[in-house]
């Protein structure tokens, strides 16, 4: 059964409420079993040398001490005839050539993880090393040192549509900027890792990952064996944040270990690890010109954009809500990625969005204060209401006018705006930022439910749960339709060998793709009930409704007990199988927030503070109040970190990692995040995205954060900071020039 028959949400009662995450106790408890906590017995640890310098070639591997080291069992490298697998951008797993800090030269499996550790440190390479590059502006120097062969810089992307320079000319102002951001490290609490094990010819691995499924079909065809022998395992997951979406070397590495010793390899990155290579946000430099005329229509919007990927090749791109998000005729865009000696980057939270919203929304707020119109006014003017690069198709839903026009109200947007720039050496600013998110995601999903003859229910689906609180929203689901209390459900998820698939958890996509397919399935095993009921009552099916565990005629009689169905005590379980029907054809589907900040500037000192936000989000329909909340809290700490403090460092000297440690990597901390964060749900009650009506939360809780601060720093300091992270040094420096300038 297919998720037709949508129907209004208000009558229901159990989807919406913030109910506590159903595994909430055992992750507090610790009895959760991560992958780092997957224990087999007879099990090695893996432990891999890495290249130590930004660009070299490995001359010689001397492994001889390594090997004789105690309780060594296998070491993998180049020279290995199972390493020879091809590798997705290298010509294989071990490449002499290492184009990075941190790409593997040789792996150990030994019998603790210490041993392995110390055998890592016993083998003996000689390098050539290579010059190498270390910024985007190095790499694109005439004659700069090659990282990919054919240059720095590839063909750039480019998109148009009307003409940007009659555009300008229309305008009557115009303004034009080059922002920059930073490289973002993903650092989620889990680090990377995996188990492996095999059993003959089958292999089942306990991964860290957004995707069980992806991670099976990488390994089959990497390793050439079918699908139906590899087994994926997510059952708990402590974030990945889009760095854990695609298969990873180490769950390779430890797959091939196992196989080499016939024992289970454990294989778990460390922190540092964490930060040289499995992935990054890649900074960015976003010029990004714009004009206006007096009546605040948009009439072009140029962006030429480079982002320094790392050395190999990703599809990062920042033009998305250039093209979508505001009505504008003329729109070129000029995209290029650029290669340097550094961890290539994968997707982070949004790849894309907060980099654009940081250049887009600067600029907006620019535009507004040309023609002397109010941020948020100018925004509802310009907000698109149709998919502008998507044939003019409206949307499902668009609440943005709704976020930009009560997230103002509820934060007290005209009084705080209205209030003067003060002249001591802190001064507070307010500032706004509005965001989209838009994707691509499969309708693939396929969900059971096993309802059994004492009312317990069983709920089967492929979907990890990242920490987001999958598990609870698609129980509610379940509960809501089959009227069962949430302590009767048990969920089993995210394990190729056992569950149904699911596209990974990324994309924010997860509850809109997976929750129509539970629900689907669980109206299955209702009509399944209903259809018990009618026969044994003799009542018509219409006339039943399932309720609190009992089915009742047109005003309560008669009325039977669940449990009493003679047709369910003879089948046991009634089984119910829902699938995920396709998107709306003529329809876009694509949530909006819009993000309220406020900020205070210690001039003396450059301290940027955040003093408080408010957080509008039409996602559409909320799932559970609490795990929605929790979504966006993070993504307004993860902003907070963009716009302050966040960036990878290369030392320009040696082109290695100075801050690979939670120490100098500065993510927020409870000490940064202001307690007054506001969460205001705009739910547009969109009937026709899909039969739950929701529309994606996890990345448009981030993409406008960092930006709204950036704008309020404005508003405090009338000087705009283009360079993400506003740092103290960087503040101090622009006021300073502010202050030569004036
Ligand atoms: Mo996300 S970057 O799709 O986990």
């Amino acid at each position: 059964m297919v998720d037709t028959n949508p129907k209004p949400w208000s009558e229901t009662a159990i989807v919406g409420k913030g109910l506590p995450k159903i595994d909430g106790r055992e992750r507090l408890a610790g009895e959760a079993k991560y992958t780092l906590d997957q224990d087999l017995p007879d099990m090695l640890y893996a432990a891999t040398l890495r290249c130590p310098h930004a660009h070299a070639r490995v001359v010689k591997v001397d492994l001889s001490r390594a090997r004789e080291m105690s309780g060594v069992r296998a070491i993998l490298s180049d020279s290995d005839k199972e390493a020879n697998i091809p590798w997705f951008r290298k010509s294989r797993l071990f490449d002499p050539h290492c184009r990075y800090e941190g790409e593997e030269v040789a792996v150990v499996a030994a019998e603790t993880q210490q041993q392995a550790w110390d055998a890592v440190r016993a083998i003996q390479v000689q390098y050539q090393n290579l010059p190498f590059v270390s910024s985007m502006e190095d790499a694109l120097k005439a004659g700069a040192p090659e990282v990919q062969d054919g240059g720095n810089s590839p063909q750039p992307g480019t998109y148009s549509r009307g003409d940007v320079d009659k555009g300008f000319a229309e305008a009557d102002a115009v303004v034009e900027e080059t922002y920059r951001t930073s490289c973002e490290l993903h650092t989620p609490l889990e680090v990377h890792g995996s188990v492996a094990h095999w059993d003959g010819d089958h292999l089942t691995i306990w991964d860290s990952t957004q995707g069980p499924f992806a991670i099976q079909a990488s390994v089959a065809s990497l390793l050439n064996i079918p699908l139906s022998k590899v087994r994926v395992i997510a059952r708990y997951m402590g974030g990945g944040f889009g760095s854990k979406l695609d298969l990873g070397k180490y769950t390779v590495i430890a797959a091939l270990l196992a196989h080499k010793t016939g024992r289970p390899v454990k294989y778990c990155l460390s922190r540092e690890e964490g930060f040289l290579c499995v992935g990054n946000r890649p900074a960015h430099t976003l010029k990004l010109k714009a004009g206006v005329k007096k009546d605040g229509t948009i009439t072009a919007l140029e962006m030429h954009g480079n982002a320094e990927v790392g050395a190999y090749p990703t599809g990062e791109s920042a033009g998305y809500m250039v093209r979508e998000l505001y009505t504008c005729a003329n729109v070129k865009i000029q995209e290029a990625p650029v290669y340097i000696n550094a961890g290539q980057s994968r997707a982070f939270r949004a790849p894309g969005f907060p980099q654009c919203a940081w250049a887009l929304e600067q600029t907006m707020d620019a535009l507004a204060e040309k023609i002397g119109m109010d941020p948020v006014e100018f925004r509802l003017k310009n907000v698109s209401m149709v998919c502008g690069v998507d044939g003019n198709k409206p949307y499902t839903s668009i609440g943005l006018p709704q976020c930009l026009r009560d997230g103002a109200k509820a934060f007290g947007w005209s009084e705080a705006r209205a209030r003067a720039r003060s002249d001591s050496a802190i001064v507070r600013g307010v500032g706004v930022a509005s965001g989209m998110w838009g994707y691509l995601a499969r309708p693939s999903s396929t969900a059971i439910v096993r309802f059994y003859a004492d009312g317990s229910v069983n709920l089967n689906m492929g979907a990890a749960d990242i920490g987001t609180g999958t598990r609870t929203i698609m129980a509610q689901v379940v509960a809501e339709e089959l009227g069962v209390p949430m302590s009767r459900i048990e969920v089993e998820n995210a394990d190729t060998g056992t569950t149904q698939y699911s596209d990974g958890a990324g994309g924010s996509k997860t509850t809109m793709i997976d929750s129509p397919a539970v629900r689907a399935a669980a109206i299955e095993v209702k009509a399944a009930l209903l259809d018990m009921a009618a026969a044994q009552l003799k009542v018509p099916v219409a006339d039943l409704k399932l309720a609190n565990g009992e089915i009742s005629g047109p005003g309560g009689s008669p009325k039977i007990a669940v449990g009493q169905l003679s047709g369910l005590q003879m089948r046991h379980v009634v089984v119910g199988v829902g699938t995920r029907a396709p998107h709306p054809p003529d329809k876009a589907i694509r949530p909006f927030a819009t993000h309220f900040a406020e900020v205070e500037v210690n001039k003396r000192t450059g301290e940027v503070r955040v003093v408080r936000m408010l957080a509008a989000h039409d996602s559409g329909r909320v799932m559970n109040l609490l795990t929605y909340r929790n979504q966006v809290l993070g993504g307004l700490t993860q902003g907070i970190g963009f716009a302050l403090t966040e960036q990878r460092v290369l030392d320009s000297g040696t082109g290695k990692m100075v801050n690979d440690n939670w120490h100098d990597y500065k993510i927020p901390t409870a000490m940064d995040v202001p307690a007054d964060l506001a969460v205001l749900p705009i739910d547009p009650h969109d009937m026709e995205v899909n039969s739950t009506g929701t529309k994606g939360l996890g990345e448009p809780a981030l993409i406008p954060a960092a930006a709204a601060i950036a704008n309020a720093f404005y508003h405090a300091t009338g000087v705009r900071a283009t360079h993400a992270p506003i740092t103290l040094a960087s503040v101090i420096n622009l006021l300073n020039q502010d202050r030569k300038q004036g």
